[in-house]
């Protein structure tokens, strides 16, 4: 049951009726604006290869068109990049082809348990609004270390926040977090804040789906203690700039 979010046909507004195609409708976006990124080659290639991870069971094509942007702009700063809840790598697979990473010089720090939530992070709200422990496989390991084999990434495997001193970088530039569970996400920021370059990324990729409002709660609090604002997407991310 998810009694939270305003929904426009709640009140007595009628439903809009939509005169035209949508330009996209998915992944709980639907659009009438320009979407001509899904026709660039580029990003097709690039986001074919994250598809090719087997990450995503839906087709989160502005999402990770978001997370391109944003690295073609953190690649010229100072730092390095990071994704804590990584899966089976879909988003920096799909990053690593759009930019030139390669070139770069810069490491990707791909952090996960690859097997799964961790439940004892799992907080009652959460629970009350279905994240529970299960949707993922138990081991992908090996596979994402296949995956990513001609890839410029340090692989660590573990529960964040424990295996955030394993991050070895001196400053970052790009930092994802896509944990499900507000618990890690909100440690990972707080250990990593400092290490973050001025104008670096934050992205958040599951600030504003409904299923995690505990998340959105958490990010905020977490937001007016170290003094930014997070800007809400479309799309269900959240994003932050470090000024
Ligand atoms: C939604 S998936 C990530 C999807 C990925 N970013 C993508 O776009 O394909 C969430 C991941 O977070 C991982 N995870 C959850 N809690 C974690 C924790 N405390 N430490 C490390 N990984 C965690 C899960 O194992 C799962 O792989």
């Amino acid at each position: 049951m998810l009694p939270i979010f305003n929904k426009i046909n709640d009140s007595d507004q009628p439903l809009l009726i939509v005169n035209g195609k949508f330009t996209y409708q998915q992944d709980g976006l639907y659009s009438l604006h320009n979407a001509d990124f899904l026709k660039e080659p580029k990003f097709k290639e690039a986001y074919a290869k994250g598809k090719a991870t087997n990450s995503w069971k839906g087709d989160p094509a502005w999402r990770t068109y978001i997370a391109c942007w944003l690295a073609s702009q953190a690649i010229k700063l100072e730092g390095e990049f990071v994704e804590c809840g990584v899966n089976k790598g879909g988003m920096p697979m799909t990053i690593m082809n759009y930019t030139p990473f390669k070139e770069s010089g810069k490491t990707f720090y791909l952090l996960d348990t690859y097997g799964d939530l961790v439940d004892e992070q799992i907080s009652e709200s959460e629970r009350e609004l279905g994240i529970k422990k299960g949707s993922y496989e138990q081991d992908y390991l090996e596979e994402v270390k296949n995956t990513f084999a001609n890839y410029p990434v340090k692989i660590i495997r573990g529960m964040v926040p424990q295996t955030l001193s394993e991050i070895d970088a001196e400053k970052i530039s790009f930092l994802s977090i896509d944990m499900n569970v507000a618990k890690p996400e909100i440690e990972a920021i707080e250990y990593l804040w400092p290490r973050l370059s001025k104008g670096a990324f934050i992205l958040l990729d599951d600030y504003g789906w409904e299923k995690h409002f505990h998340q959105k709660q958490e990010h905020d609090k977490l937001a007016s203690k170290l003094g930014y604002e997070i800007l809400s997407l479309p799309t269900g991310q959240g994003l932050i700039m470090k000024s």
